[in-house]
């Protein structure tokens, strides 16, 4: 049999009722730059995303637009794959739960449960959120209406085969006590767990007033519950009940990122379906936090979406995957505003990075013809800065292994800010009139070249594209995907004689009325 040997790492697959707003894009590019760290690191990696179309959304949406909803499926979902691809978004696939690949497997799943007496028949009496596809019971609802989505809940009433979750209770708990980062961060375990205390109520596994889904096999007239079957995409799309092999070598995930709004069918629902199938569990569920509008999860339904494209255009796509990250501390609730991404635009990508890496190479171009030259021998000032660039990459893999994109990313740029610093002290554009200080000039040319050299490197995952383009402009033969960490960010490994090209602003600056970008800073 073999063995699990690739990093499995995937976003949640997304209902296609609509277009893209910041929040989905925001699960997506945590996602991609997880992926992105873990192939730096030199592993097998498996990245998944995909689009979860078996909701009643879809044929309502359809509609709506007086279209037949296969139809919709067919315009709606390459408008999702073209924002994944502006945002230079690396899955390596990209499932649709009305592919055969995923229903074939659900069917099979379904009645493996079925057969092992894990499902009833049973009626269902209650109050449903079509936004979320979720029953709610009478105390959870706001002012009558949907906790999440403030639009008034459905009655229903109909006959549903059930999943006997009440009698994972005790299986849950010790899953989530044996394994404290099942589900991370930590707040959102404990309320998992506090949850799964409460009790747990067996769960709808069908619906039968609508034909929109995936049919249950032996009961045709019942469709099986979308959440039941969207959760499955993580195992239908690494050969579950198809491929024996492949599966056992890429499952279970490493971790599954989620909203938190969806925590609980990733943390409770979906390692009860799998215990009861007799499947490996994921080793982690990581719950982040909301984007917020007026202090509110920005969402389509209330109309604060935000098309990704907007800030794309206006930021391009590596300001935009930095901004988020960096911005919201990775976990924790945060808020968007056009102010405050203009003002980290222009300190953090303009200037702390952008202009360090063209005075540098303008340097390098006007010193010594573009060349790496040669440092002298013997310790210098700089031996203070490979310190820092070693503490800072190892700062970086830890806070990065362990989810903290947010302080992973600051790692990188206390690096940046000491690189300034460095250059600063030494003022080689000072020295440079002194021929005599020829090699003092060689010297810190190096470091500030050595520094992008490394600089490149750990911000590839984060940024993509600048990386590359900084890395064509250093000249360096080896291809930046062949840097593996952590080796590749030990000091010294530009080699001297190599040719640099100035290459144009990697974050031209971006200029607002100053009174705007005032306000937004103060923010
Ligand atoms: N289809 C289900 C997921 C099934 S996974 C087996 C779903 N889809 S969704 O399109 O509504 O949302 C997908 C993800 O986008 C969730 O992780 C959700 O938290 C995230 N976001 C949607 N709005 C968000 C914000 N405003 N902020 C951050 N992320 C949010 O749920």
């Amino acid at each position: 049999m073999p063995a699990k040997d690739t990093y499995y790492v995937t976003t949640p697959i997304y209902y296609v009722n609509d277009v893209p707003h910041l929040g989905h894009a925001y699960t997506t590019v945590a996602t991609d730059v997880v992926a992105r760290f873990h192939r730096q690191r030199g592993e097998r990696v498996f990245f998944l995303t995909g689009t979860d179309e078996n909701s009643q959304k879809i044929p309502r949406a359809a509609e709506a637009a007086g279209k037949d909803p296969n139809q919709w499926l067919e315009e709606i979902v390459p408008r999702w794959r073209e924002v994944w691809e502006r945002l230079d978004i690396s899955h390596d696939d990209f499932i649709r739960t009305t592919e055969e690949r995923h229903v074939k497997p659900v069917q099979r799943f379904a009645q493996a449960l079925y057969d092992k007496g894990e499902v009833y028949l049973g009626t269902y009496r209650g109050l449903y959120c079509v936004s979320c596809e979720q029953f709610y019971k009478e105390d959870e609802l706001v002012d009558g209406k949907c906790p999440v989505h403030g639009i008034p809940v459905e009655h229903v009433e109909e006959e549903n085969y059930f999943f006997r979750l009440s009698s994972y209770q005790d299986r849950l708990l010790q899953l989530y006590e044996e394994n404290p980062t099942f589900v991370q961060p930590d707040e959102r375990r404990n309320e998992v767990i506090a949850f799964v205390k409460g009790g747990l109520e067996d769960l709808s596994f069908s619906r039968t007033t609508f034909t929109w889904g995936v049919p249950i096999p032996w009961d045709p007239k019942h469709v099986i519950y979308v959440w039941v079957d969207a959760l499955q995409n993580y195992i239908t799309a690494v050969g579950y009940g198809d491929d024996d092999a492949r599966f056992e070598r890429i499952w279970p995930a490493d971790v599954h990122f989620v909203g938190k709004d969806i925590l609980r069918f990733h943390a409770v629902i979906w390692p009860a379906l799998l215990m009861a199938a007799g499947l490996p569990v994921p080793k982690q569920v990581f719950a982040h936090g909301w984007l917020l509008v007026g202090g509110e999860k920005m969402s389509k339904t209330k109309l604060t979406g935000i098309h990704p494209l907007e800030l794309i255009d206006q930021f391009g796509t590596d300001a935009y995957r930095y901004y988020f990250l960096r911005e919201v501390q990775f976990g924790a609730d945060g808020s968007f505003s056009w102010e405050s991404m203009v003002a980290r635009y222009n300190a953090d990508l303009a200037n702390d990075y952008g202009n360090l890496a063209s005075r540098v190479l303008a340097m390098t171009a006007a010193y010594f013809d573009g060349m790496v030259p040669e440092p002298p021998a013997g310790p210098g000032p700089e031996s203070r800065l490979a310190e820092v660039a070693a503490a800072a990459a190892g700062r970086y893999d830890e806070r990065m292994l362990a989810l903290d994109l947010t302080e992973g990313i600051a790692a990188v740029w206390d690096f940046v800010k000491e690189v300034n610093r460095y250059l600063v002290e030494v003022a080689p554009w000072a020295l440079a009139k002194d021929p005599a200080r020829r090699d003092d000039v060689a010297r810190a040319i190096y470091a500030g070249l050595e520094s992008l050299r490394i600089l490149a490197i750990l911000t590839a995952p984060v940024m993509p594209g600048t990386s590359a383009k900084l890395w064509a402009s250093l000249g360096i033969e080896a291809p930046l995907a062949e840097q593996v960490l952590p080796g590749a960010a030990a000091w010294g490994g530009l080699r001297p004689g190599t040719r640099t090209t100035r290459g144009e602003a990697l974050f031209p600056r971006i200029e607002v009325d100053e009174g705007a970008e005032a306000e937004g800073a103060g923010e």
